[in-house]
């Protein structure tokens, strides 16, 4: 059995004005019918007729969020027809390096087998069972000590992802070893390693042994095991979550488990992945992943174009009409209470938004 873990504790700022501080993009309906959480926790849930018999098994999701979040985790899981299997409660956001890690020793204790599967939230893969079914093949490297990684195959020299450099040519089989993980590279590195062809995106999602997890972070990142040891030692249990205790956690490190852990472990494997795969962090993604039409232009709500291309058109209301005309690389979001219009291209920056408005307030 593989247990879910699933991340929703970040901010999302660069998906203003939907995303929120008191309901990230995470919780919000941003690609289809459900919220990107309840995509992720749905994607570990075997589809009857569609999963190969051999796919592996997972349990109930294990949760790590923040405390502004609790309640919204357990009623979108409910929306859903799932049960949490648990409910880890940051009193603070520390990045990931502390929820893995947090998620590992809860586990670890209660099994010593455990296999985990980190996996964000703020994900798009419109092929599930194929994704279950790459799950199932970094298994055997799991069981001899890897932590494995996915692999996408890269089409631009993004600066925003993990870079997989593989030891060997990928085959369908199973993991490949991993000579180096580059969090982040600057554009330069990136278009390096995009040129080089050995490279791959790393999807953000990983499988190991939580004992392994464990063992990797006394090894590369002690700094973080203590404190995280000892919010969770006092930790309380409130209302069925499990709430770490806040003084001992005031004192974790806020680092990511890509920097933490991934850049310097050296027994990590990578199944490659490509079956489709976004990392919705920007309205330009957003863009990409919502099927433009042939001029470019993708809509959602009471959104119209006319003589438009490359833009992005969403009315988040259905009491508000967007329209655009003439536009060419626009990124136009209309909520009922903020309206965001910024070139496509500059996507990145709507964070920026966020700052001057924190900055007024
Ligand atoms: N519980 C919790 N607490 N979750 C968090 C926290 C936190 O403090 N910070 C972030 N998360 C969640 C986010 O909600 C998201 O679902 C996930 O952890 C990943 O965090 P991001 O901040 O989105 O990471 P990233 O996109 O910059 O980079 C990671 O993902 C890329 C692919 O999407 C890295 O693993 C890269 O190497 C990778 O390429
Ligand atoms: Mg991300």
């Amino acid at each position: 059995h593989i247990v879910p873990v699933l991340l929703c504790g970040g901010s999302g700022t660069r998906l203003w004005p939907l995303s929120r501080k008191s309901y990230p993009k995470q919780f919000a309906q941003l690609l289809g019918d459900e919220t990107l959480f309840q995509q992720a926790a749905r994607r570990f849930v075997p589809a009857q007729g569609t999963d190969a018999p051999e796919a592996p098994v997972f349990d109930a999701p294990l949760v790590v969020t923040g405390s502004d979040f609790r309640f919204i985790v357990v009623e979108q899981l409910q929306q859903i027809g799932l049960d949490p299997g648990a409910v880890l409660i940051e009193p603070e956001g520390r990045n990931t390096a502390p929820a893995v890690l947090t998620a590992a020793y809860y586990l670890l204790a209660r099994d010593p087998q455990a296999i985990m599967l980190v996996a964000p939230s703020d994900h798009a893969i419109p092929d599930p069972a194929a994704f279950r079914a790459a799950v199932g093949r970094g298994l055997s490297a799991v069981r001899n000590g890897r932590i494995v990684t996915f692999g996408i195959t890269p089409d631009r020299a993004e600066t925003g992802y993990g870079y997989l450099e593989l030891a060997a040519a990928p085959d369908d089989a199973g993991a490949v070893d991993l000579v180096r993980f580059v969090e982040k590279p600057d554009a330069e590195a990136a278009r390096a390693m995009l040129a080089s062809g050995n490279f791959l995106w790393n999807a953000g999602i990983f499988l190991a042994r939580a004992a392994d997890m464990v063992q990797a972070f006394h090894t590369h990142a002690p700094e973080v095991v203590e404190p995280v040891s000892a919010a969770l030692k006092s930790a309380t249990a409130d209302l069925g979550f499990l709430r770490l205790d806040p003084r001992a956690y005031a004192k974790v490190p806020s680092i990511s488990v890509d920097y933490a852990v991934m850049e310097k472990a050296g027994n990590l494997a990578v199944v490659p992945f490509s079956d489709g795969w976004s990392d919705l962090g920007g309205w330009d993604a957003v863009w990409r992943a919502q099927d433009p039409d042939e001029q470019g232009v993708a809509l959602s709500g009471p959104a119209h174009a006319i003589g438009c291309r490359d833009s992005l058109l969403r009315a988040e209301s259905d009491a508000q009409v967007l329209i655009g005309i003439g536009l060419d690389n626009i990124i136009a979001i209309a909520m009922p209470d903020a309206v965001l219009v910024a070139r496509k291209d500059r996507a990145q920056d709507v964070k920026l938004a966020v700052d001057l408005l924190r900055r007024q307030q």
